[in-house]
């Protein structure tokens, strides 16, 4: 039997959404202030909201496999919000990096972009992301018509760019972005069937 809920009853679940995404980062900043970060507190900001991106990339990857395996079709409402939420996390992370490790030094900054590979990719990762927040809204896929969903596919190679990101930056133990590197895999897996269309487009295989 498919689950469903009210359609009445979305807006209340979403301003769950809302707080369940928000308080996490709202908690974090307190105590970043309150000075309850332990001894590197930067280090503690960069790691959590860097993870809160990765963890709601992949979540809104997840959205569609469950809806479809399920039958939970209302999960889909949820998915623009939580994608947006992966910016968002995103976001506080490159500022976090802007303000307090390199202290707003714009051109160490722009350095630390083209000299770390690492950097690199977690910035390509972004400038995609960004584009895809900005396009998010009902209005602008309309005028965009076919062209809203080849951008929007972007996200897959967002979240690859993010799980190479995190391995990348990790400097000793590797098994946590190697968890994520099979749930990236897997989630690319219930794709297949698309990806392969694409790759004969290209003539990849
Ligand atoms: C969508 C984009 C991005 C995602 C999903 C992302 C995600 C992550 C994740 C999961 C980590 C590992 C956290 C840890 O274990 O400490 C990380 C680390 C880091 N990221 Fe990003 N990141 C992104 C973009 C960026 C950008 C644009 C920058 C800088 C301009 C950046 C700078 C860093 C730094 C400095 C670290 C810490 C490395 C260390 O431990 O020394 N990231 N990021």
């Amino acid at each position: 039997m498919a689950l469903s809920i009210p359609t009445d009853r979305i807006p209340l679940f979403k301003s769950l959404l809302h707080l369940v995404m928000l308080y996490p980062l709202v908690n974090l900043y307190i105590d970043a202030f309150a000075d309850r970060l332990g001894a590197d507190p930067v280090d503690a900001v960069i790691h959590f909201t860097g993870m809160g991106a990765i963890n709601c990339l992949l979540i809104s990857l997840l959205i569609s496999p469950l809806a479809k395996t399920f039958k939970l079709g209302f999960l889909i409402h949820f998915r623009r919000m939580i994608g947006l939420y992966a910016f968002v996390y995103a976001l506080c992370h490159v500022l976090n990096f802007l303000f307090f490790e390199v202290q707003f030094d714009l051109t160490l900054f722009i350095g630390e972009i083209f000299q770390r590979p690492y950097i690199t990719v977690g910035m390509g990762a972004f400038v995609l992301l960004l584009s895809l927040a900005l396009t998010s809204s009902a209005k602008i896929r309309r005028k965009m018509k076919k062209n809203w969903q080849t951008l929007h596919n972007f996200t897959y190679l967002v979240a690859l760019l993010g799980v190479v990101h995190f391995y990348w930056s990790v400097k000793s133990d590797i098994s946590e972005p190697l968890v994520y590197f099979a749930l990236y895999g897997a989630l690319m897996a219930f794709r297949h069937d698309r990806l392969k269309r694409w790759s004969k487009r290209l003539r990849l295989w």
